[in-house]
């Protein structure tokens, strides 16, 4: 098969949603319809936050059993879908931020009853940063949920998109009857199983048929319905949908594996195939020749005596191959891989070949950091993760004195991986580390301790947002450097941000500067 048909039969994407909305249930039955698993219950790694936030080292030995599930791929039609799974507890959110810049595409899922939440939100920000095209599927149709019409008002309102509905629910809950298929003009009827594939069936909605398989009333409801989307909303585009302007929505329930195959199918047509990366030096078109990738994860191995870990490679272009010299660009020297890993259903497997918009995992001893770029020959750069103003901030003290040079390593390395941001505070030079989550300062210390042999203690520090500045007014700037000096820190990049340590300072300072930017991430 060409390099161009490869990857035009590929589907990268990521599945996001507040937990519980039906994110495991989903990536379940979709792996179901690949042949990559054959019983439900399969996919166990989002169960993980329903652990106690104080139970972290349960979470993180799971998480270590997780790495085999944290890239999904299967065949699919003759497609190649590669699912990238995002941790399921918030404290992890900084790791789905950054799988983010990795997929082609998302399908986000909402619980019926509970519409748009936070996590959502947030995560919806991070794809718009990035035009990433977005399919919608609303769950759990067989509960009660609310109205339809008021979640599409919600999502367009707090997600701040156009969306338009491809499928449309007869009733719910108790009652729920199925279905209409916008994009295949067929109703599909709804018997609660959670094994088998929904009923489809060919219907001509004016005609008393309807009233025949769903009843008078539905029927009129059904018609009323479908008379207000046409009215309402425009009929679905697909070049709006790639740009990542328009949201195709579909209803189901994951859990009894309905809608689910029509919202693969409408997937596979419309979504895109790997999309050109952005580089510093220039666009890298994923049909190049060369190979080029980037480290977007990496997942540390959690048995203390090897300190490996695998780095997750997005290939952005050309052809990835086992035992080939390819260069890491920020070290400068070439580097072969013998046993680099794909993820098929939930096996990982040595592969000899990879094409854009694939996976490969490479087993590493700490030679790479997150945002680093593999290329065959050209000096490229693919642009840097984004970092994202973490939520909470704590001093970072030795504990140990005679250990200052392992905790120094280990801080870095754990950086590296992402575990957490690391500020220098230009004033005291005090180490500060933010994160999302309160989880992470536990899981640092431990992993300090248990693969560093350092020991470190939190000191808390009021803050509360990170802010990355930039001006065109070097006057200003340099003003206001000197003004919040004591708040001023450097990121690992050697980036100036300001620590801001209310909401009041923050919006003080944006008045009295008014010509410098405060970012709350590093991309921009
Ligand atoms: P998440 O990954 O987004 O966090 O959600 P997950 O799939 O784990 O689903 C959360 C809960 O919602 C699970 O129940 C799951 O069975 C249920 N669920 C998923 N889809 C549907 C659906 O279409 N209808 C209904 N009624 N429930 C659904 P649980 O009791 O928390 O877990 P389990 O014991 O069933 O595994």
């Amino acid at each position: 098969m060409s390099l161009q048909s490869e990857i035009n039969r590929r589907r990268t994407f990521a599945i996001i949603s507040h937990p519980d909305a039906g994110k495991t249930t989903l990536t379940e039955k979709l792996l179901l319809f690949g042949g990559a698993i054959h019983v439900a219950g399969a996919v166990k790694s989002n169960k993980i936050k329903k652990t106690a936030t104080s139970d972290w080292m349960e979470i993180e030995k799971q998480r270590g059993i997780s790495v085999a599930t944290s890239v999904m791929g299967f065949e699919y039609k003759d497609y190649k879908i590669n699912i990238l799974d995002t941790p399921g507890h918030q404290d992890f959110a900084e790791d789905t931020y950054r799988t983010l810049t990795a997929v082609d595409s998302v399908i986000i899922v909402l619980d019926a009853a509970k519409g748009v939440e936070t996590q959502t939100r947030k995560l919806m920000n991070v794809c718009r940063m990035r035009n990433t095209p977005i399919m919608i599927f609303v769950n759990k149709l067989d509960r009660e949920g609310r109205d339809p019409f008021d979640i599409m008002d919600e999502l367009e309102a707090e997600l701040g998109i156009n969306v338009r509905p491809l499928s449309w629910p007869i009733s719910m809950g108790e009652t729920f009857k199925g279905v209409y298929n916008f994009y295949e003009n067929n109703m599909q009827l709804y018997t609660p199983n959670k094994q088998t594939i929904s009923q489809s069936v060919e219907i001509d909605v004016n005609s008393s048929d309807l009233e025949a398989k769903i009843g008078d009333k539905n029927a009129a409801q059904l018609r009323e319905d479908m008379e207000l989307i046409h009215g309402v909303y425009e009929d679905f585009d697909k070049e709006l949908y790639l740009d990542g302007l328009l949201a195709p929505v579909f209803f189901g329930s994951a859990l009894n594996n309905f809608g689910v195959k029509e919202l693969l199918d409408c997937f596979i047509e419309v979504a895109p195939s790997p999309r050109p990366t952005q580089a510093e030096e220039r666009l890298v078109k994923p049909n190049e020749p060369d190979f080029t990738g980037f480290v977007f994860k990496i997942h540390a191995n959690m048995d203390p005596n090897h300190r490996s870990c695998i780095a997750f490679v997005k290939v952005c272009s050309g052809k990835f191959e086992r035992n080939v010299n390819y260069k890491h660009i920020r070290h400068g020297k070439m580097m072969r891989f013998s046993s680099p890993t794909a993820f098929m259903a939930q096996k990982k497997e040595t592969v000899d070949e990879a094409f854009a918009g694939d996976i490969v995992g490479l087993p590493d001893t700490g030679n790479f950091k997150i945002g680093d770029t593999l290329a065959a020959g050209e000096e490229l750069h693919f642009k840097g993760l984004p970092s994202f103003s973490p939520e909470m901030f704590m001093y970072l003290e030795n504990a140990d004195p005679m250990k200052a040079k392992q905790l120094e390593k280990g801080v870095n390395q754990l950086m590296d991986e992402g575990v957490a941001q690391l500020f220098v505070n230009q004033f005291n030079n005090r180490k500060i580390i933010g994160t999302v989550g309160q989880l992470q300062f536990e899981v640092i210390q431990y992993r300090l301790l248990h693969e560093y042999n350092a020991q470190c203690r939190w000191e808390p520090v009021s803050l509360y947002k990170a802010c990355w500045i930039e001006s065109d007014d070097y006057e200003e700037l340099e003003n206001f450097k000197k003004r919040k000096v004591q708040y001023m820190a450097k990121d690992k990049e050697g980036r100036d941000v300001f620590l801001a340590d209310s909401a009041y300072v923050l919006q003080m300072a944006q008045s009295d500067f008014k010509s410098i930017k405060f970012h709350f991430t590093s991309e921009f």
